[in-house]
């Protein structure tokens, strides 16, 4: 105390936050992945992380403070209590079960609309006006749980969705042609996961549409398919190979909130409720490419797709509805 007195001459109090913040609920390889890539890209002025273990929040709140001196300043706080969340612009969730090997997204349903019960209704109660971003999973499914057990509006809340499976399958493109990902434009739409939809009719590079190029043919068809698979097996081989995927949900779930925060207006393939669109006429929550602003979600794109691309979206849909009909929350 008397060292900061003899150091600093007091005007009047220091604000304790200014800017941005988010909350990220779950602090695992997710949610850590999440706050690790938020606060490397210098996003947020302040930082909430919650969870049910104490000495794990205690540790990774410690762990991220001691980065400070390498990012922009960031208030960080940690705890299982709620009001710490109070005033989030972005509610980040990532708490609950992970797919043992081998299992599949759809199976952890049950146990992770339990643990959301017990965190949506508290998330809303401190930060009425917050924008959700799910990421837990079965993504789709939680994210109509979530748009239902919070009240808010559908804008409101959206899923990780198909960002993270786009990504990859830009990342594959990219192998195959020998050009930054980031150059490979392709959307996979749907359900994150196994009933997942490649839109190969507006896969391109500047402009030049894949499917378009006459050298194509079987050939071609093979190709779609062999990517198409390679992105879907993608999560259980990582699985397999360390136990849970961390690191590109983590940066893909960072853009996604830097795009939030500063009403970017970028394009993502986010979870959303598609009642209305494709020939869907229900609630329910799957991928299209949406317009993401600082108040939510403020378009879907529509894309020119083929009858057969329509087709298993509407199976992807019907899907993820039944499952949806089942459900007790
Ligand atoms: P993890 O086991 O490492 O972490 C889960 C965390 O949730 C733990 O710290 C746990 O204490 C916490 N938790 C449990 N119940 C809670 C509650 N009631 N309140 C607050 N926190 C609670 O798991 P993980 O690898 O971080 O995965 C988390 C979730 O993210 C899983 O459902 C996984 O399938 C999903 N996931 C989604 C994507 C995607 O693209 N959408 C990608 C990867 C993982
Ligand atoms: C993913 C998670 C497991 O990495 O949904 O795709």
């Amino acid at each position: 105390e008397d060292t900061v007195e003899a150091l600093l001459h007091n005007l009047q109090p220091p604000k304790t936050a200014s800017g941005s913040k988010v909350s990220v609920v779950g602090v695992g390889q997710v949610g850590m992945a999440c706050a690790y890539s938020i606060l490397q890209q210098g996003i947020v002025s302040e930082l909430s992380l919650v969870d049910v273990v104490p000495e794990k929040l205690e540790g990774e709140m410690m762990d991220l403070k001691h980065g400070l001196a390498f990012t922009r300043p960031c208030v960080i706080k940690a705890g299982s209590d709620y009001s710490i969340t109070a005033g989030s612009h972005l509610c980040i969730i990532t708490a609950g079960c992970r797919q043992r090997e081998g299992e599949s997204r759809l199976s952890l349903v049950q146990r992770n609309i339990k643990i959301f019960r017990g965190i949506v209704p508290d998330l809303v109660k401190h930060s009425p006006e917050t924008l959700i971003l799910v990421v837990s999973n079965p993504v789709d499914i939680l994210t109509y749980v979530t748009w239902k057990l919070s009240g808010l509006p559908k804008e409101h809340v959206f899923g990780s969705g198909t960002n993270l499976d786009s990504a990859r399958f830009r990342f594959m493109l990219s192998e195959k042609l020998n050009i930054a990902a980031s150059n490979c434009h392709g959307w996979i739409i749907g359900e994150h996961g196994d009933s997942s939809v490649a839109v190969w009719s507006g896969v391109n590079v500047a402009g030049v549409n894949l499917s378009a190029l006459k050298t194509g043919g079987e050939k071609y068809k093979t190709w779609e398919t062999e990517i198409h698979q390679k992105v879907i097996k993608s999560a259980y081989d990582i699985i397999k190979l360390k136990g849970y995927t961390s690191w590109a949900i983590g940066l893909s779930v960072a853009k996604i909130a830097c795009g939030a925060l500063q009403n970017n207006r970028h394009v993502f393939a986010l979870s959303t409720n598609v009642n209305g669109i494709h020939g869907i006429d229900y609630d329910v929550f799957l991928s299209l490419p949406c317009v993401l602003g600082s108040n939510g979600l403020t378009h879907i794109i529509r894309q020119d797709l083929e009858a057969e691309e329509i087709e298993q979206l509407q199976k992807s849909a019907k899907n993820l509805y039944e499952i949806q009909q089942s459900l007790d929350f």
